[in-house]
């Protein structure tokens, strides 16, 4: 099979219905001013072939897609009891969301949604060094330089009400170890990271080698440890529309509000889709298409 005609076919396919459906994320202006009409689409193969198509190199910002990586991180340092104070089952309910959280004694559902994500940051903070830790670890798995957009973490860090009230609601029941202002000071800045398609495949490519690093032969995470983030992507990765994004797709995927999702194929390949307009759930429209048509187009998913 030739990926790179598949990725071209579907980059042209795409082409026509660039910015006609979904919204750009706006609660923040550095993200508001994103122009719609982009798409971009990389793979990396299990054995270290890349192939790319579209707007493959325009850097975006990641946002929730950091979420993974942070993940493993936490996983690293930590093993099994990261899962003391983080549960393992779909929300159900938007990222954001406050009710479940106090309904489950500041325990959340999983490491996807925010409440998961700065649950997660707490412990990188007790373990580690935090956000420079999440970007050497980007930069390693890349091989480039990852870095911040500083405007886009300023603009989190002042209209992050939901996260601060979140962050505060887990540190009430005792389940956060540090200061709710050094956790938020992680997550804010770690959603602001940017990095392109072609890296973001890169990058997510250990998830497609049972934990090995994308080019060196050490071990990211065990096997037994990436089969199991691979299993929270597929039952959490998309927040409330997971279930739609089984159906339709059925790999492993991980989303975020700037309109890229990363997804995983285990013994094959990992792939990152872009596009801006995001649909109801905050997930990329043309990003969930493009992963249906390259499913449809290779015959590969898990099921
Ligand atoms: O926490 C927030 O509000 C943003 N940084 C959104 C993160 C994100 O991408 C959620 N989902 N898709």
């Amino acid at each position: 099979m030739n990926i790179q005609e598949v990725l071209d076919d579907i980059t042209a396919t795409l082409r026509p219905e660039l910015g006609q459906a979904g919204k750009v994320a706006d609660y923040i202006p550095a993200l508001a001013r994103v122009p719609a009409e982009q798409f971009g689409i990389a793979v990396r193969t299990a054995k270290g072939q890349e192939y790319a198509s579209g707007d493959c190199d325009v850097p975006f910002s990641i946002q929730s897609i950091s979420k993974l990586f942070s993940l493993t991180l936490a996983m690293r340092a930590m093993g099994d009891d990261l899962w003391k104070r983080i549960g393992r089952e779909p929300s159900g309910n938007p990222f954001n969301s406050l009710v479940q959280l106090e309904r489950e004694e500041g325990v959340p559902r999983n490491p996807f949604i925010n409440a998961g994500a700065l649950a997660v940051a707490d412990r990188l903070v007790t373990c580690g060094d935090g956000l420079d830790d999440i970007l050497a670890f980007l930069s390693s798995l890349s091989g480039d330089a990852i870095g911040i957009d500083e405007e886009v973490a300023e603009s989190e860090a002042a209209t992050g009400f939901r996260n601060a009230a979140l962050a505060n609601f887990m540190k009430s029941f005792d389940k956060l170890d540090n200061d709710v202002a050094a956790v938020l000071h992680v997550y804010f800045r770690q959603c602001a990271i940017v990095m392109n398609c072609r890296q973001l495949a890169r990058a997510a490519t250990y998830l497609a080698r049972d934990g090995v690093h994308p080019r060196q032969k050490t071990a990211v995470l065990s096997d037994r440890q990436a089969r199991r983030v691979n299993a929270l992507m597929l039952t959490c990765g998309t927040y409330d529309a997971a279930g739609e994004f089984a159906f339709r797709v059925g790999l492993p995927c991980k989303s975020g509000v700037g309109g890229g999702i990363v997804a995983v194929l285990p013994d094959k390949l990992s792939l990152c889709v872009w596009s801006p307009a995001l649909d109801e759930s905050g997930n990329s429209v043309l990003g969930m298409r493009a992963l249906e048509l390259f499913v449809a187009n290779t015959g590969m998913s898990v099921f």
